[in-house]
């Protein structure tokens, strides 16, 4: 029998945890062959909490799941893993500056970056969920000097996923005919939605949806705001759509992509379509299941390119102000 993925969780008693850790272990992640082991971490108030979610993954039976381990300990949670998914960070408070949370978080992930360098699998690969994602992600990156940079993730699927839905439902076909929809920049109100290289049933999203308005004055503030406008309907910020989407980031890094297609991931910059070198950037990501590459030759009209510009600056800032506030 095959050997269990090891599969770090972070923030594991939140509400993307919850999410999450089930449809790990049922297999929805690696497959219906794939056993997985868990490897829970939460800080010590999660802990009590994190303990049901635990006898919840006992109760469930789960046949792929070989074992469950539960620690505040970065260097035990962090050991032996090839995937670790970064969801815990702390939320922005009332009153607090945007350089204090940066600040805050900046720290958190300078030590998770630090304990995967030293006590993961060889294989590993890093997935960075929690706010400020990009950020978090790079900041994680520069601490593990061991970890080709390659291995490095943060999480647009989620817009991604949101902007094909409110595709399809403009147009009137199902979701799964959306595709080539690339989300640019950073993971924040800002990023670019691009329905410039969208493709409907194989055709131009924009030849299938000709209201350039709504494309440009409607359909880019609903994706950006859905966040904003899931809290106000439930109270709650998104959770098992966010869990989805983590699913999803890491089948479409492992399994290969349909011929011409891609999908949003932000990695480590090479300087692709502009962007400065060494950001985590949301780009157009095609895998043959075992290795990722940028897709390249995407056509990026002066719309686009503005649009992406503006993302790509307050990257820029966010990773400054994140440096001075570590500093
Ligand atoms: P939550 O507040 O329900 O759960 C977060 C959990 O992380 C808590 O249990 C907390 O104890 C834990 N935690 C905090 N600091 C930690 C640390 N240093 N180490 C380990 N665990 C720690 O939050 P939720 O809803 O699960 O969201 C988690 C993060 O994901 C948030 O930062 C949120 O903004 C982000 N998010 C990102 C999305 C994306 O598309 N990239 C989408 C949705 C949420």
């Amino acid at each position: 029998s095959k050997a269990p993925i090891r599969v770090a969780v972070t923030g594991a008693a939140g509400q993307i945890g919850y999410a999450l850790l089930f449809r790990i272990a049922s297999g929805q992640m690696f497959g219906p062959d794939q056993p997985v082991a868990l490897n829970l971490i939460e800080i010590e108030p999660g802990m009590n909490a994190l303990k049901g979610v635990v006898m919840e993954l006992e109760d469930c039976a789960f046949p792929l799941l070989t074992d469950v381990v539960q620690t505040s300990d970065l260097n035990v949670g962090f050991k032996d893993v090839n995937w670790a998914l970064l969801v815990g960070s702390v939320p922005r408070k009332k009153g607090m500056e945007r350089a204090e949370l940066l600040g805050i978080n900046g720290k958190i992930f300078v030590g998770q970056g630090k304990a995967i360098n030293d006590n993961a699998a060889k294989d590993v690969r890093v997935l960075v969920v929690g706010n400020p994602c990009n950020t978090n992600c790079l900041i994680a990156m520069q601490n593990a000097p061991d970890v080709p940079n390659d291995r490095f993730f943060a999480m647009t699927r989620l817009d991604e996923n949101r902007a094909k839905s409110q595709l399809a439902q403009k147009a009137g076909v199902p979701v799964s005919a959306v595709s080539n929809l690339c989300v640019w920049g950073n993971h924040s109100p800002t990023m670019f939605a691009d329905f410039t290289n969208a493709k409907i049933n194989g055709k131009p999203a924009t030849e299938v949806i000709t209201d350039k308005a709504w494309l440009e004055e409607t359909f880019l503030p609903v994706v950006g705001k859905r966040g904003a406008a899931i809290i106000e309907a439930r109270g709650a910020s998104s959770a098992a759509s966010a869990a989805n989407a983590v699913v999803d980031t890491v089948v479409s890094l492992t399994t290969p992509t349909a011929p011409g297609d891609f999908h949003s991931v932000c990695v480590c910059s090479k300087g692709e379509y502009g962007a400065p070198e060494g950001i985590i950037t949301s780009l157009p990501i095609k895998s043959d299941g075992t290795k990722w590459e940028v897709v390249k030759g995407l056509h990026l009209n002066d719309f686009a390119k503005e649009k992406i510009a503006v993302s790509i600056n307050e990257l820029t800032s966010e990773k400054e102000t994140a440096m001075a506030a570590l500093a």
